[in-house]
């Protein structure tokens, strides 16, 4: 199919918004999108390809987050800072290794 480009990472980063003082709160409350928008840049800036980091809605991991789930594993990651993104970069995206330290925790 032309055009069709097979990924070989998939992305999906929460950036949902809830209003001030909803019990579950939210990934944007905890700066998702800033943390998603580092993430594509810093991915850009090595030259990653076929790897897709998508804004997403909300995951249902809320109390989590900032939730980001990397696709075909499916593994599940809580992000909260620049370094994180660095090490799911460095780790997961370049290496293929699942970064322990960050996985989320599976019984919520
Ligand atoms: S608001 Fe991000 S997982 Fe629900």
């Amino acid at each position: 199919m032309k055009n069709f480009v097979e990924y070989k990472y998939h992305v999906f980063f929460c950036t949902n918004k809830r209003p001030e003082g909803h019990p579950r709160g939210c990934c944007a409350q905890k700066k998702s999108l800033k943390l998603r928008n580092l993430m594509k840049a810093k991915a850009k800036s090595l030259g990653i390809e076929k790897v897709r980091i998508n804004a997403s809605g909300c995951l249902d991991k809320c109390e989590q987050g900032p939730t980001v789930v990397i696709y075909p594993e499916g593994v599940w990651y809580t992000i909260r800072k620049e370094a994180d993104v660095e090490d799911i970069i460095n780790e997961h995206l370049l290496k293929g290794k699942t970064v322990e330290r960050l996985l989320m925790n599976k019984k919520d």
